[in-house]
Order: structure tokens, then sequence, then C-alpha cells
């Protein structure tokens, strides 16, 4: 093998995404698949359109802790260790924040922090448990996390992004932080991916959304989903291994102005 290929290679590395049936998700377990990974998908919905073929799937609620901590127990058991946890689930709510309900706000942080957090706290215990020898957790965030949401750009679409959906990312940003530091001694490394506004094929934006959002990002255009896959089989790999604590922003420029 040439030194590049070993450099992000990733042949039967195991690895669990969570928010496997999203967009974003879908298209994680097909390039973890396709890189020869054993790929376990967990989600709250298992939705029998968005399965990738060869891809494990398990139904789980990241924001319960006992969910979480049964099902990837069973998954060190089943092929005897983890060694990329992605936390991709996440979760927003679009009303309008004056008609915020206390449900809607706990919702969206059990899902995006605590869910991150509970999915992390038992990848840690198990890692402890079994004394597996590295690890790689990647988390998704969103641009939001870093800047608040343009909201010149919502004339046709009412998913305008949420204070808490913000909040919660960049939560997720500082909580990797955190572990990057104290985990560094475990050899875990822990590392974010920040999607800017990426195009849904499936349930695309409003028309005027995505011009409003091409006039405001300097390459002109929103993501497609596939430009996620570099950022992640290169966090997930060797050719990462010095990497630790960052947050990588894939949003074609929109927060560098
Ligand atoms: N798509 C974007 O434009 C974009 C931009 C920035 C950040 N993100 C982030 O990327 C990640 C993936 O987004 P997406 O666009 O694929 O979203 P999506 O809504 O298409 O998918 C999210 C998935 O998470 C699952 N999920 C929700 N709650 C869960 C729970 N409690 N336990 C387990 N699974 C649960 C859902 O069932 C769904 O399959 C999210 O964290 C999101 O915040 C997306």
């Amino acid at each position: 093998m040439n030194y590049l290929d070993s450099l992000f290679n990733l042949k039967d590395k195991v690895v669990v995404v969570t928010g496997a049936c999203g967009q974003l998700g879908r298209v994680f377990c097909q390039c973890f698949f396709d890189a020869g990974c054993q790929v376990v998908g967990i989600d709250v919905n298992i939705d029998a359109d968005s399965r990738v073929n060869g891809v494990e799937y398990l139904k789980a609620d990241i924001s319960n802790k006992k969910n979480v901590e049964e099902n990837l127990a069973s998954i060190a058991q089943k092929y005897t260790k983890i060694d990329v946890l992605f936390n991709n689930a996440g979760v927003s709510t679009f009303e309008p924040y004056e008609k915020r309900t206390e449900d809607n706000f706990d919702w969206v942080m059990g899902v995006n922090l605590k869910g991150t957090f509970f999915c992390i706290q038992a990848y840690i215990n198990l890692f402890d448990k079994y004394k597996w020898e590295k690890g790689a957790i990647l988390n998704t965030a969103s641009h939001f996390g870093v800047v608040s949401p343009d909201f010149r750009n919502y004339t046709d679409c009412e998913r305008t992004n949420s204070e808490v959906y913000g909040a919660t990312k960049a939560g997720v940003i500082q909580m990797s932080r955190y572990f990057a530091v104290n985990l560094a001694d475990r050899s875990i490394r822990v590392n974010v991916i920040s999607p800017g506004g990426v195009f849904n094929p499936r349930n695309p934006q409003g028309e005027d959304f995505i011009d409003n959002y091409a006039l405001r990002c300097p390459m002109r255009r929103m993501a497609n989903q596939e430009e996620m896959i570099g950022a992640a089989l290169y966090l997930a790999s060797d050719a990462a291994s010095y990497t630790t604590g960052q947050n990588i922003i894939i949003d074609g420029g929109v927060t560098c102005w």
C-alpha cells in the first residue's frame, strides 16, 4: 500500500453514525461503507428509503441515556471495538422564538447537546472497559454554532433557524474542545464538522432562499451534501492523527465575511 492509501485507509474500522437516516447521515454511512468500514447507523426513526445497503441500523433515541448505553454496548460486544463515533444526529425547531415552547427548547437541547454528551460518555466508558488503544469522535455542529443565521435569506422559507439550535451547536463545538483535551491521553481525537447551508435534493429549500443564500456566500451557492464527505473521512483517518479539538467549517466561506 502506498503512503497516501495508508494515510487515509479506513478499511475494517467500526464506525457508528447517529442520525444515520437523515440527509447527511445517509451520505456519511455510504462514504464510510465505501471506504471499507463496518458501519452501524443509529436513528430514532429507521426509514426504509434511507437505508444504505451493507450498513447495520439500530433504532435508538440518543437523548435517552439508557438507550444510548445499551445500543453502544451491544455494538461493542458484537464488533469488539468502535473506532469512530460520529455524533451526527441533530434537530431544530422553526417556530418564531416568541412562540417557542419549553418542550421544543428542551427537545433541541436534549438531542443536540445532551444526546451528543450521552454518546460520548457511553463511548468513553466502553473504551476504558475494553481497553481499546485509540479512537476518534466526530461531532456535527453547524456554522450557526459560530455565527447567527442571516434572516434576510428566509424570504420564502419558514425554516428560520432558532436561537436554541445555534446555542446547542456552539455547545457541541465547545464540548468537543473539552473532550479533545481530556481524551488526548487516551489517544481519542475529538473533532467537529460544521456544515453551512446544504441543498436538500429530497426536500429542496425555496428558490428565493437558495438565491438569497448564494448572494451572501462567497462561493455563490449552497453546499452539495457530498461536499461534507472529505472532511469526515479525513478526520476519521490517520491523516488527522495530530488533529484534535478542531472545527472544520464547510460553508463556502459564509463565515469569513
Ligand atoms: N443539512 C444542513 O443544511 C445542515 C447544516 C448544518 C448542520 N447540519 C447538522 O448536520 C446534522 C445532520 O443533519 P441533516 O440535515 O442530515 O438532518 P436530518 O433532519 O435530515 O437528519 C437528522 C436525523 O437525526 C435523527 N434523529 C433525530 N432525533 C434523534 C434522536 N433523538 N436520536 C437518534 N436520532 C435522531 C432523525 O430521525 C434524522 O434521521 C445535524 O446535526 C444538523 O444539525 C445540517
